[in-house]
């Protein structure tokens, strides 16, 4: 048996071949389509929306892509989500339910609505949301779900709608790592009532940092073009400046670039899905290894590809294996997001969005929502226990063949040395 990298033998991935990163062109699909249509927005003088055609043309074709009747561009996936609440027109207090892994953003729009976010723990296999979770923090002050496609997999939306109808809440989307994934043919973002990507520089449709809110509902959609305008009335349907907004307007410069990423997103998909449904059918036949749980009626959109190990049948710790393919030159480490559930960062742990008091989490205006770390214990194990790695469209068949070789090595050395 090959000597481990660890233990002094040759390296499963050469150094000097570096895997394809969203951080650079490597990991990337930006180039003639993206530089023509911002020549045409320079050209044109106008690099504001309203006046400009790109970000109204990108508008009408994500609308069209996804099969809604509005979609609406905004600057960040933060933003999106914060429209997405603000959309429900909620009161102070009222209470958001979302999953303990996921983004700062996912949770900020609640709070910037002084609506109170109430974590559910997760399904230990996927860290998505769980229903009997979401179930334990349904209160009488509930009115919505934030669920989150964490790293490109559907959440389980069926049970989610199921408890969103029983209890009268309205659900959100958060697709900001999910952009194309789908479950029972539907795309992700047209289940709830309103789907938020994120456009960051690490996601499946780039621009840097930008958004996008899609929905089916004429009203929610008026009300979130209104709010991410100033609540400035540009089509005469509401007094102007009716309710609080603010502005997260989309540039034509960034549209540009948005529209020609819509238009790769096909491709995109495809290459994301070719290299990890490879590197998918090789864990597979690795004894040790559990592949990414996969339900059965989604398709993944590859924002990250994680695995977990039985250490039972490898006979060592998620530590040593991790060094171990980290020797290899494997680009997998366990703990997204910093590894604890996101309601245990000081803003949430300690109560803290404004000055020095624990506005809006306190009566009179919402009930007294404490985090406590003992009610996430499936976030905890979830998180030391899977062993992820950010995925791209650079990714091809050979790099997911070394991950595969690596990961056999080592749980080949791993089950031999029992
Ligand atoms: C699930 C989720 N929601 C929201 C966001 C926020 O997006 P942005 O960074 O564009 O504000 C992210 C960003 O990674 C995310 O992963």
């Amino acid at each position: 048996m090959e000597e481990l990298a660890i233990n002094g033998g040759p390296r499963t991935r050469d150094a000097a071949k570096p895997w394809p990163s969203v951080g650079d062109s490597s990991g990337r699909m930006f180039g003639a389509e993206e530089i023509a249509l911002l020549e045409q927005v320079i050209h044109s003088g106008c690099l504001f929306r309203y006046g400009g055609t790109m970000v109204d043309t990108f508008e009408a074709e994500m609308a069209a892509k996804y099969g809604v009747p509005h979609a609406l561009a905004v600057t960040s996936g933060s933003a999106a989500v914060h429209v997405a609440v603000a959309a429900l027109d909620l009161d102070v207090g009222d209470e958001v339910i979302t999953t303990t892994v996921t983004d700062a953003g996912t949770v900020i729009g609640i709070l910037q609505c002084n609506c109170v976010p109430v974590f559910a723990d997760v399904d230990r296999r996927t860290m998505n949301l769980r229903p009997d979770g979401i179930e334990a923090a349904v209160s009488d002050r509930s009115r919505a779900i934030v669920a989150v496609h964490l790293f490109g997999q559907p959440a389980p939306m069926d049970e989610i709608l199921a408890i969103a109808a029983h209890y009268n809440l309205y659900v959100i989307e958060d697709c900001a790592q999910a952009h194309g994934a789908t479950l029972d043919g539907k795309l992700v973002g047209t289940i709830g009532d309103l789907g938020a990507f994120s456009m960051q520089q690490s996601k499946q449709m780039a621009t840097g940092d930008g958004g996008m809110v899609i929905a089916e509902d004429d009203r929610l959609a008026a009300r979130a073009r209104m709010f991410h305008d100033k609540f400035f009335d540009r089509r005469g349907e509401y007094r102007g400046y009716e309710r609080l907004g603010i502005n997260y307007r989309m540039n034509e410069l960034t549209g540009a670039v948005a529209l020609a990423q819509l238009r790769k997103m096909d491709e995109i998909l495809a290459r994301r899905r070719a290299s990890a449904g490879h590197l998918l059918d090789r864990l597979r036949t690795i004894e040790g290894i559990v592949p990414p749980w996969m339900h059965p009626r989604a398709e993944h959109a590859w924002w990250i590809f994680s695995f977990q190990i039985d250490e039972e049948i490898l006979g060592c710790t998620v530590d040593e294996f991790t060094a171990a393919i980290q020797a290899e030159g494997l680009p997998f480490g366990t703990g997204y997001a910093g590894g604890i559930p996101i309601c245990m960062y000081p803003f949430l742990a300690e109560r803290r969005a404004y000055g020095t008091g624990h506005f809006p989490w306190e009566p009179p205006f919402g009930r007294d929502v404490h985090y406590l770390a003992e009610d996430y214990p499936d976030t905890y194990w979830a998180q030391a226990n899977t062993l992820i790695t950010n995925w791209n469209e650079g990714f091809t068949i050979d790099d997911a063949e070394d991950i595969a070789r690596g990961l056999e090595k080592v749980a080949g050395y791993f089950r031999a040395r029992k």
